[in-house]
């Protein structure tokens, strides 16, 4: 195994990997990982096993899984089996909204998963539905599950939106403690599809970064996790603040590859215009050599800003 570096000295230690384009949801701010909405097909498993073999075996020990939504996929629990069976493969994770998570929970846990993000704007039923159109006893019940098959530490995605959740931030980090879950309160991200629903939405965090660098008894920033802050307040509740992307500190120390459902490496959120194709060629009868030489591509196109 070697590890694999960029152009400007950062290593390669993550992948984030969307199987699945498809959503049975549609909240207000979603960015589609920074792709427009549209089901543009997915890898089977066998491809995603390759695929990651390769990553793995350049250095990278992270593995998240995105979709879309991916418990849409009837063979999630074969993707985690690859994954989490992979040499060198270290960490396993996945973004849910929840919704079938109470059914798969335990079955993923089997197939390796580690850990799990589970989106959750809000705890009030009208809230939640307004902003997700989704049902928020289902993802309740989902993120109690997680929790109980131990998934953990099972995190909550907040997207603070100014007017819409805002007041009930330190509910929800009541309900974090009280679950024994930790919450992610994240920045709303601006992108070309939902400019005016930023400019009207956006809410600046820094103000209750504040308050809590004052109440906090520990604060931790996270070099290489686009430099968030934790912070652990009262009774050891877990608080994480993730700023919008579209800063220098987010893409300064990113050791991340992405990987778009239809098979293209993404090695950067925010651009789409530096992507790259493996899935024609895999499918056409590549070596792995020559994945390896696509791989080592998609890294050299990683940029800082
Ligand atoms: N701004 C910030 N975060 C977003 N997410 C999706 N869209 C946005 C956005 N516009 C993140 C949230 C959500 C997860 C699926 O992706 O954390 O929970």
């Amino acid at each position: 195994m070697a590890q694999i570096f960029d152009r400007f000295g950062r290593p390669l230690r993550s992948l984030r990997i969307s199987i699945t384009s498809k959503c049975n949801l549609d909240c207000l701010y979603c960015h589609q990982e920074g792709i427009p909405k549209k089901d543009n097909g997915k890898l089977s498993v066998e491809e995603i096993d390759r695929i990651v073999g390769i990553c793995a075996d350049y250095g990278v020990k992270r593995v998240k899984v995105t979709g879309g939504e991916p418990l849409l996929r009837k063979d999630v629990c074969d993707v985690f089996d690859v994954i989490s069976s992979t040499k060198g493969i270290k960490d396993v994770s996945m973004t849910t909204n929840g919704i079938f998570l109470e059914k798969y929970a335990q079955g993923l846990k089997d197939a390796g998963l580690d850990r799990v993000n589970v989106s959750l704007d809000s705890i009030r039923p009208e809230v939640f539905s307004k902003v997700t159109t989704g049902d928020l006893d289902r993802v309740i019940r989902g993120i109690k599950t997680a929790i109980d098959v131990n998934l953990n530490p099972v995190k909550l995605n907040m997207v603070a939106m100014r007017g819409i959740n805002t007041d009930e931030i330190r509910d929800m980090i009541k309900f974090a403690s009280e679950t024994g879950a930790i919450l992610q309160l994240i920045g709303l991200m601006e992108n070309e599809y939902s400019k005016e629903f930023f400019d009207k939405y956006f809410y600046d965090l820094k103000p209750l970064e504040e308050e809590f660098e004052r109440e906090a008894s520990d604060v931790y920033v996270r070099k290489f996790m686009q430099g968030r802050t934790k912070y652990i307040l009262d009774r050891g509740t877990e608080v994480e603040v993730v700023f919008p992307m579209h800063n220098t500190n987010f893409c300064a120390n990113c050791t991340r590859m992405r990987i778009t459902s239809d098979g293209k490496f993404k090695p950067c959120l925010m651009r789409q215009d530096n992507q790259l194709d493996f899935l024609t060629p895999m499918r056409d009868g590549a070596s792995d050599s020559d994945l390896v030489e696509i791989f080592k591509d998609a890294i050299d196109r990683k940029s800082v800003v």
